[in-house]
């Protein structure tokens, strides 16, 4: 099991008071659930999530609630129909609330955009008038690589209406993997923008899409934001400008009802193979429980509450948090384009207090990237607007809970630390902001209405005060229901290691004398590097396909600001000429055109051996105790123990 230093609260006893933080009394006085939830959930868990999904506007009721009758395939509302997008937006215009904001748009460059419900309403009319015209039909995927724009959220939504399946892919992938990810969806139209703004200066976009589109055939298609300005190339007939399509469109289309178990989306998310997997999730019970997580974590009240996912749409934190939970909810968000640091390390701070956000929801990555630049950049800024703070992506150590509390929540917000996954689609563990009494660096609870146990390597359940893996022990409504095109693959990798009907999360957890759950980090193959999920394999095979690397290991080496960094060893190949600097850097810049520069790695050791078991499979604990400076672990199962002397005492030849 990967350590982490996240749950070692020692020498900050004098920081976290015994009793913890108990809800504020005039928080919990008007918290949208209280403790009753839990009782109720329990009595009847199926019942409960009937109660939730009827938050939702149904053209048809569901017939049966759950269908677990071929587990570990789950149907969620039998019967039930319902259009998602109609939910997201239509509805709420219907009901008198057309003049509401949906999204404070902010541009990295300082450009906004304000757009109302009913101007949204238009633009996922026009827009999925527009793919009509293009040929897409329901159950078509439609590839979305954009920057944080709000033609993000309205071809999504686009999408949605019409029933076609969106594929969004972050646009920091390379080429490569977004060919890659075409390929495997079978996507024939895809929605990009000329480029976008990070850090200061305009990314290209297009010209991604274009070259993988040398490497994937089937897209008819290409539609193009107009982000930037800056030039592009065009393929006359497929190509077309979104301003041209979308702009002629009429802004009214009549929305269809889809089953409950209609395919919503695709989202590719990394595990311990170098394929990535197709997570698909469907329509009814995704969004009942995306919207009613949402509105309970969040304390959501849609009349007063300015919601900030600062998130990438890109990733499924952005489908559920800043889309389909917060539309779903009639809420009033923020979408923000850039980093926190253009144009200066407030930038945050200043949209807080420029639109009176009052839940931010953010990993803790980020939060120790503020506090390495100091408490009194956020000092300057009116942050009094804030009353809860969300936490996501990666376990957050007591240090980064204390700092967000203190520092950014003025010590009166409930800090929520949630954990799910891009497989569950929502919140699966975390504390209810009117209720729980916090713990800084535990998730805690299970979500009300969700089967969480940590097991041992049996599958029996741990005592309090053991550590485990974190098990789901009953089917969720926003569970994925398979993976996209290889239902053998989503049996293997998630339902096959305790037996039928038990999910294993992958994460390491620990029960403390309370009951309370700690995560404990990724227990497989796999890094999280900034709350960002990165296979070591598919790493590795990247390295491996450059012509100077024979063999490559990678590993998630503890970092006190990404949560894990990447390490990579390498072995050359006889013939490579040079072992050098310039080679470690063509190694990263291959790394980074093959999956993305979210993978290239921290550092690459070029090595001649290295360690292996018996039956060939790489030791990463040992290399990562290698990356981490630690004493080695115990190697006795080596086939050569002498390979980690050698392979240490050559250790490095080359990095940076
Ligand atoms: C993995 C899922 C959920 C959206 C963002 C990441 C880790 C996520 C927490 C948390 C401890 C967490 C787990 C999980 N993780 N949230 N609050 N505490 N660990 O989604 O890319 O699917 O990654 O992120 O290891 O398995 P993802």
């Amino acid at each position: 099991m990967s350590e982490n230093q996240t749950t070692d609260a020692q020498g900050l006893s004098g920081e976290i008071p015994a009793e913890g933080f108990p809800p504020p009394p005039e928080f919990a006085a008007q918290a949208n659930v209280g403790a009753d939830v839990y009782e109720r959930a329990a009595a009847d868990r199926v019942g409960f999530w009937e109660e939730a999904a009827r938050r939702l506007d149904w053209t048809q009721e569901w017939d049966q609630a759950l269908d677990w009758s071929n587990p570990p395939f789950a149907k969620w509302f039998v019967g039930g129909k319902l259009n998602v997008a109609v939910n997201c937006v239509d509805r709420h215009v219907e009901a008198g609330h057309g003049d509401q904001v949906a999204y404070h748009w902010v541009g990295e460059p300082g450009d906004t955009r304000t757009i109302t419900y009913a101007q949204l309403k238009d633009q996922v009319c026009q827009a999925a008038n527009a793919l009509v015209e293009l040929g897409v039909q329901t159950g078509d995927r439609v590839a979305i690589y954009l920057p944080m724009i709000p033609e993000a959220v309205v071809s999504m939504l686009a999408c949605a209406r019409i029933g076609a399946v969106h594929m969004v892919v972050f646009g920091g992938f390379s080429p490569d993997a977004l060919a890659s990810r075409i390929t495997d969806a079978d996507a024939h139209v895809v929605i990009t923008a000329d480029g976008g703004y990070r850090r200061g200066a305009p990314s290209g976009l297009k010209p991604n899409v274009d070259e993988a589109l040398g490497k994937t055939d089937g897209v008819r298609n290409v539609v193009v934001v107009k982000r930037t300005g800056q030039d592009v190339d065009w393929t006359e007939g497929r190509d077309i400008w979104w301003d041209d399509l979308v702009g002629r469109q009429s802004t009214e289309h009549e929305a269809e009802s889809f089953d409950a178990e209609h395919p919503l989306y695709i989202m590719y998310t990394s595990g311990t193979t170098a394929k990535p997997k197709g997570v698909l999730h469907t329509s009814g019970g995704y969004l009942t429980q995306v919207s009613y997580t949402h509105w309970a974590s969040f304390d959501i009240k849609p009349d007063t509450d300015v919601f900030w996912t600062a998130a990438d749409v890109g990733w499924v934190t952005g489908h559920s948090y800043i889309v389909y939970g917060p539309l779903s909810n009639r809420t009033t968000s923020v979408m923000y384009e850039g980093t926190p640091d253009t144009p200066h390390q407030g930038r945050w701070w200043e949209i807080i207090a420029e639109y009176g956000v009052t839940v931010l929801y953010t990993a803790p990555t980020t939060i120790r990237t503020f506090m390495k630049w100091g408490e009194d950049v956020p000092a300057k800024f009116d942050l009094s607007s804030l009353r809860l703070l969300g936490s996501v992506g990666e376990p957050i150590n007591p240090e980064a809970w204390l700092w967000y509390h203190k520092n950014i929540g003025g010590g009166r917000c409930p800090v929520v630390d949630t954990w799910w996954q891009t497989e569950t689609g929502a919140h699966m563990v975390n504390p209810l902001p009117g209720v729980t009494t916090l713990k800084p660096g535990a998730a805690q609870s299970p979500f009300p209405g969700i089967g969480v146990k940590v097991v041992d390597e049996e599958g029996n359940p741990i005592e309090p005060g053991a550590t485990g893996y974190l098990v789901l022990t009953e089917p969720w409504p926003s569970m994925l229901r398979t993976i996209w095109g290889d239902d053998e693959r989503y049996k293997d990798t998630y339902w096959s290691r305790y037996g039928q009907g038990v999910y294993f999360a992958g994460d390491g957890a620990k029960l403390d004398e309370d009951g309370d759950i700690w995560l404990l980090g990724r227990v497989d193959d796999v890094m999280n590097v900034s709350g960002h999920r990165i296979s070591t394999t598919e790493v590795e095979s990247a390295l491996v396909s450059h012509p100077a690397v024979a063999e490559a290991a990678v590993v998630g080496a503890t970092d006190p600001t990404t949560g894990q960094g990447i390490v990579a060893f390498v072995i050359l190949r006889g013939n490579a000429e040079d072992s050098g600097e310039e080679l470690v850097k063509g190694l990263r810049q291959h790394v980074r055109k093959e999956i993305g520069p979210i993978a290239s790695p921290r550092q690459i050791m070029v090595v001649q051996e290295l360690p292996k078991t018996r039956s060939g499979k790489i030791m990463r604990r040992l290399l990562r105790d290698v990356a981490e400076n630690r004493e080695l672990g115990d190697d006795t199962t080596l086939t050569d123990s002498a390979v980690m002397d050698q392979n240490s005492a050559k250790l490095p030849t080359s990095q940076d």
